[in-house]
């Protein structure tokens, strides 16, 4: 069974003490075994990671440059964050894309240098698919994921997380219903089978993004499709936190169950 990873997308919020405080009051509420992480502002990384020695929560950094160093005024090395001790980074977030105009492209290059230090990506994706029909049977086309992804080994692609974050659900009122989420997951995991191999996109993990609350958590990282949460508003507060990877190992331990 693909391992189900549950994260606290912070955004521009805490400083440095509020996030080490944080860090520090989950590192021991982490269950043994479980992938949970924190992505929070690059100026908090290396202290939480130094606050909280070789815990097994994740620290993970929002975004990054594309070079490993060089003339990237104001960028954040990849290289660097792997000193840090930062073992995952998100790459091509939704208001990376409508914010800062990331392109495709260069998210592509900011995956391939990740992988070269070491440092996990975790590429977001907002799109809608194209759905086209090949000798009778039905298959999904994901621009952005497509475009990100070419030129990537099987070997490379299993390294990869995908995070669905479908616009109408981040920073929104609602999330995407548990069908939604699933059935997007589901279409994804068929391309990634399409371009890698079968093999490959079951061991891909694949998370939903948008809107993830303490209510909502369940039904939707129950679905077998959806290995996990990225979660933005709702991880601020750490007892919301806390309930939610309470509700994630119930839905882990019924998955278990179920096979
Ligand atoms: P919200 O949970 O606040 O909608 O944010 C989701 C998000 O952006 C996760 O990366």
């Amino acid at each position: 069974m693909r391992k189900p990873f549950i994260i606290a997308n912070w955004k521009m919020n805490k400083n440095v003490q509020e996030s080490v405080e944080f860090a520090k009051a989950m590192q021991n509420a982490v269950p043994l075994g479980e992938d949970v992480g924190i992505a929070a502002q690059a100026l908090s990384l290396y202290s939480m990671r130094a606050a909280i020695g070789d815990s097994p929560l994740r620290i993970i950094a929002q975004n990054a440059g594309s070079q490993p160093a060089g003339a990237q005024t104001g960028e954040i090395s990849i290289e660097s964050l792997a000193d840090a001790g930062v073992s995952h980074v998100l790459l091509g977030h939704l208001e990376r894309r409508l914010l800062f105009h990331e392109s495709n492209e260069e998210i592509g290059k900011k995956v391939a240098t990740a992988l070269q230090f070491g440092v996990t990506p975790i590429i977001c994706t907002d799109e809608e698919k194209i759905q086209v029909t090949i000798d009778g049977e039905q298959h999904y086309f994901f621009h952005q994921l497509t475009s990100i992804l070419q030129g990537l080994s099987p070997k490379q692609m299993r390294r990869i997380i995908i995070s669905y974050e479908p616009r109408f659900a981040v920073g929104a009122k609602q999330a995407a219903s548990p069908k939604v989420a699933e059935t997007t997951c589901w279409q994804i995991r068929q391309s990634i089978a399409d371009h890698f191999g079968k093999k490959v996109a079951d061991e891909v993990r694949i998370l939903y993004g948008g809107s993830v609350t303490p209510q909502n958590i369940y039904g939707i990282v129950s679905q077998p499709n959806v290995d996990g949460a990225l979660i933005g508003r709702a991880s601020l507060d750490i007892q919301s936190f806390l309930q939610m990877v309470n509700c994630f190992q119930t839905a882990k331990r019924q998955k278990l169950a179920a096979i």
